[in-house]
Formats: C-alpha cells, structure tokens, sequence
C-alpha cells in the first residue's frame, strides 16, 4: 500500500480552543477516504492545513514525502493537490468555462485574469488549456452550460464546477469539503458516480461528508474525527459498528463504563 499523504501529529489551535489535537494518518493512493465525524469536529480545519489555508499550530503533513507544511495554498496546488469549498466559491460574474479556465491558470502560476486582460501566452497552450476546460465541464457534466454564467446555475451545478474547477489544474489528490451538501438525492447521486468515475481514473480523494449513505457507498477507507481528535479508522462496516463512533454521533459522550 501507497501512502500519497501522510500526516503526523497534526494540531491547529485557535486560541485555546483545538479544533484539531495531535491527529495522524495516512492516505492511499487511488483510494476515496472519508473524513467524519459531528459538527465541529475539525473536518474543514484539516482540509484547511492539507491545502495551505492555514498553519498548522504543530504537526507535519507529507504529500508524496515532501513536507508541505509553510507552503503556500498555489505552491501545493501546483504540487498536485486541489480542493473544494463546504461554502461554493466561484466567480459568480464568469461564465463556467472562464470559471475552469480561470482556475488552470492559477495552477501554471498566473493571475486568473490573465487571460482576459493578456491572450496570448503560447497560442498552442492556450488552446491545450481552452481545451482541456471544455473536456472538464464535459466529465462533470455541465458542459452545455458551458458559456453560462455560475451565478446563473442551479446549485447542484454550481458544486459541480466548484468541482471542474478543481480539476482543473489536474491534481493527483482531490480534498472535498462537503461536495453533496444541500443537494436533492438525485443530484448527489450524479455526483458518487462522478467520483467513482475519478477514482477508476486514478485519482485520490479525501471527503468530507455527513450524508452516511454517500460515505458508505463510495468510501474505501473512512477516519472518523470528534472533538479535534481521531476515535476511529477503518472499513465503512467497521465504522458502522463501532460503538465510539456511535456514541460520538448520538452525543454520549463520557461516562465509559468503569474504566
Ligand atoms: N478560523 C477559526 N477561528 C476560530 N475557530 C475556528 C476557526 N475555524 C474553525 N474554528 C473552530 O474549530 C472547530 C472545528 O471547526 P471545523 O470547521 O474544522 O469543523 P467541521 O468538522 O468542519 O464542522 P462542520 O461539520 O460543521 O463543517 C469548531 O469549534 C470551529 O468553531
Ligand atoms: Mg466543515
């Protein structure tokens, strides 16, 4: 087995609260790896340090052996890692194709306006790029609303092109925040089967997801976090029967018996 990420020891503390306390794992490679647990529980925080976001109070987190950690969030992109909001963040105001466009540019290390205020880089690469944007919304999707603008979508589009874009700059590991939240039961299967059809293609992801059909269906391997710290990891069956996870959903905490 392959760890792509490894993270060790890893804490962000927020004055004195710890949103995230101590916690290591590693990551497969080709595999879609749940990462759950209550509200609250430092999902988004750790996602947040794996992109570059933020700081790590301690810790180390290798992708592919390299210590990411002081890296900034464009360095680790262009690295390979690429991730999704819980909250959309798109440029409302750009059609989806400048959306996705916009984002590979950010990867080759310009400014996403470059190519509305400067079109011409390398006329072949900028049709490579034009290309592969338009091949992207195609996979996910939405290419017929390819030249709408993403304020215009229906909110299950917009997670998709949250999602285009992210793959937009071809990552080899995908961190997503929550991508079926808010959907209607049909939407969010479109979007399992979206990331089945990743991961057969070789891609790595982590989700973050509280809809525990969804978790169950697609994940290959799931971390279960509470309180900032890590109470269970394993098979979707295991975690289903694992009576901390349990009570950690059901909210009994303490109160362990005896011991
Ligand atoms: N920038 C911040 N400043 C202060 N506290 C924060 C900050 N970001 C997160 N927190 C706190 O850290 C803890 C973990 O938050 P986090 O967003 O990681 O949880 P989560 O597991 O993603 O929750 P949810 O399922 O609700 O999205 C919470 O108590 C939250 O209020
Ligand atoms: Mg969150």
């Amino acid at each position: 087995m392959t760890h792509i990420l490894k993270i060790n020891n890893l804490s962000k503390h927020f004055g004195g609260l710890k949103a995230v306390s101590g916690i290591s794992f590693g990551i497969e490679e080709c595999k879609i790896s749940g990462l759950i647990g209550p509200n609250g529980s430092g999902k988004t925080t750790t996602l947040n340090m794996i992109s570059g976001l933020l700081t790590p109070t301690a810790g180390e987190i290798y992708f592919k052996d390299t210590n990411i950690v002081g890296k900034k969030m464009a360095e680790i992109n262009r690295m390979g890692i690429a991730r999704t909001f819980q909250q959309i963040r798109l440029f409302p105001e750009l059609t989806c194709f400048q959306n996705v466009l916009a984002a590979r540019h950010t990867r080759e290390g310009e400014a996403w306006w470059h190519p509305i205020v400067m079109p011409k880089k390398s006329e072949a690469e900028a049709k490579k790029s034009r290309q592969k944007s338009l091949e992207i919304l195609d996979f996910v999707g939405i290419y017929e609303h390819r030249n709408t603008q993403a304020k215009n979508l229906s909110y299950g589009n917009q997670r998709k092109l949250e999602i285009a874009r992210a793959l937009a700059t071809e990552p080899k590991l995908l961190l997503l925040d929550e991508p079926v939240a808010g959907m209607n039961p049909t939407e969010s299967e479109g979007i399992v089967s979206l990331l089945k059809k990743l991961r057969a293609d070789g891609l790595t992801a982590i989700l973050v997801e509280h809809t525990m059909n969804v978790v169950m269906n697609i994940c290959d391997d799931i971390v279960v976090l509470d309180m900032g710290q890590i109470i269970a990891e394993g098979k979707p069956a295991e975690i289903l029967a694992n009576q901390r996870v349990i009570d950690a959903y059901l909210g009994k905490r303490g109160g362990k018996g005896d011991a």
